[in-house]
């Protein structure tokens, strides 16, 4: 197993630091594992000169899996495309073709109380929100920033989406629904862009292989209504990449904090690369309140995916209820009669955990 890490910018850092903590306590003697890891993000400049360094990106495209923590600084979005330290995640993204991105909201009971939505409304909350990841206006061209010729600053970009491409993330969507409650529900906006229009009708053309599963449809805003409204119909949620960023950070908010949600963006094959749907968060970094719950979660994805490990993905997640169920609390779910502790300690705690499931 050649486990590649890129902590990256920010909170990046320190939640890895703790997934890797996980990682070789649950493996122990039990895999081989060759673990390197590589700057990318601001640590790529300082080393290389590019938030993508070459060398990064050939470890990476050696790797059978990734661990990733997050990239972006303020001001991200001033420099080129190509400096960005947040922009070396979309090359990385693009150039291994991960471009099945699963997210996952699912709520530990024990959190119930920590989200700002009704308990009835979330209890047993447990949906994936399968988002596309290499096409639509994060790539399209033709981009950019351009001067009319009335003298005016225009920018524009291309939402494109190609029927293959739309089939390979659609198989994906029924296959992963198969395995789960038999559901998925197709997310675009097809009444007014004929990219989503085309989405459609793919979508239902690939749905028609799959008798077994229930098919729908919703349009992007309604969708995001729902996911507010009444959440648990949902079991696939499949959209384009766009739709998927904003609905993925609005589905992780049911649960109480983005701080607890994982991720895995696939490429076909067993390859992925797994990370934390929150970001670098700059405000917090190098504080250790950060919550590594969701890196160590993303481990876990990568057991279950990339290593056919199922059985070690269930011992984090049993270890990560047993601290919840213990109170232990980083500051983003903390509720009045927990314990808070901070990054690290909550790194100890899933490690300690673990020592007491046995299997
Ligand atoms: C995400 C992030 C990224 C995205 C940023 C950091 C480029 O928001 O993974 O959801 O927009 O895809
Ligand atoms: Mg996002």
């Amino acid at each position: 197993m050649k486990i590649l890490v890129l902590p990256g910018d920010g909170i990046g850092k320190e939640v890895t630091a703790q997934a890797v903590k996980v990682l070789d306590t649950v493996i122990g003697k039990q895999l081989a594992v060759e673990l390197t890891e590589a700057p990318i993000g601001v640590a790529g400049v300082d080393a290389a000169g590019d938030p993508l360094p070459t060398e990064t990106l050939e470890l990476a495209r050696k790797a059978d899996a990734i661990l990733f923590g997050a990239v972006g600084i303020p001001g991200d979005e001033q420099l080129p495309y190509a400096q960005r330290p947040g922009a070396s995640l979309l090359r990385l993204r693009k150039d291994l073709g991960l471009f099945a991105n699963f997210r996952p909201a699912f709520l530990f009971p024990e959190l119930i109380g920590a989200s700002t939505l009704k308990p009835e409304v979330i209890e047993g909350l447990d949906l994936m929100i399968l988002r596309e990841l290499t096409g639509d206006l994060y790539f399209g061209e033709p981009r950019g920033i351009r001067t009319t010729p009335e003298g005016e600053r225009q920018g524009f970009n291309t939402m494109v989406y190609s029927e293959s491409e739309v089939e390979r993330i659609a198989h994906v969507a029924f296959r992963t629904a198969r395995e789960r409650r038999k559901k998925v529900c197709s997310v675009d906006k097809a009444n007014v862009l004929e990219a989503m229009q085309l989405w459609r009708t793919v979508m239902t053309r690939v749905g028609a292989e799959y008798p077994d599963v229930e098919l729908t449809h919703l349009f992007v805003d309604a969708a995001s209504m729902m996911l507010m409204r009444a959440p648990k119909q949902f079991d696939v949620m499949v959209t384009g990449n766009v739709f998927g960023d904003i609905l993925s950070d609005c589905a992780a908010m049911l649960t109480g904090s983005i701080g607890m949600l994982p991720s895995a963006s696939l490429a076909l094959g067993r390859k992925g690369l797994y990370e934390p749907v929150h970001g670098s968060a700059p405000d917090i970094a190098g504080k250790n309140i950060a919550n590594p719950l969701a890196s160590i979660l993303s481990l876990a994805m990568m057991l279950r995916y990339s290593f056919d490990r199922a059985d070690l993905a269930d011992r984090i997640h049993r270890a990560v209820s047993k601290v919840m169920t213990d109170g232990y609390r980083t500051a983003d779910i903390f509720q009045p009669g927990m314990k808070k502790i901070g990054t690290a300690e909550m790194g100890d705690a899933v490690v300690e955990a673990l020592g007491r499931i046995s299997g």
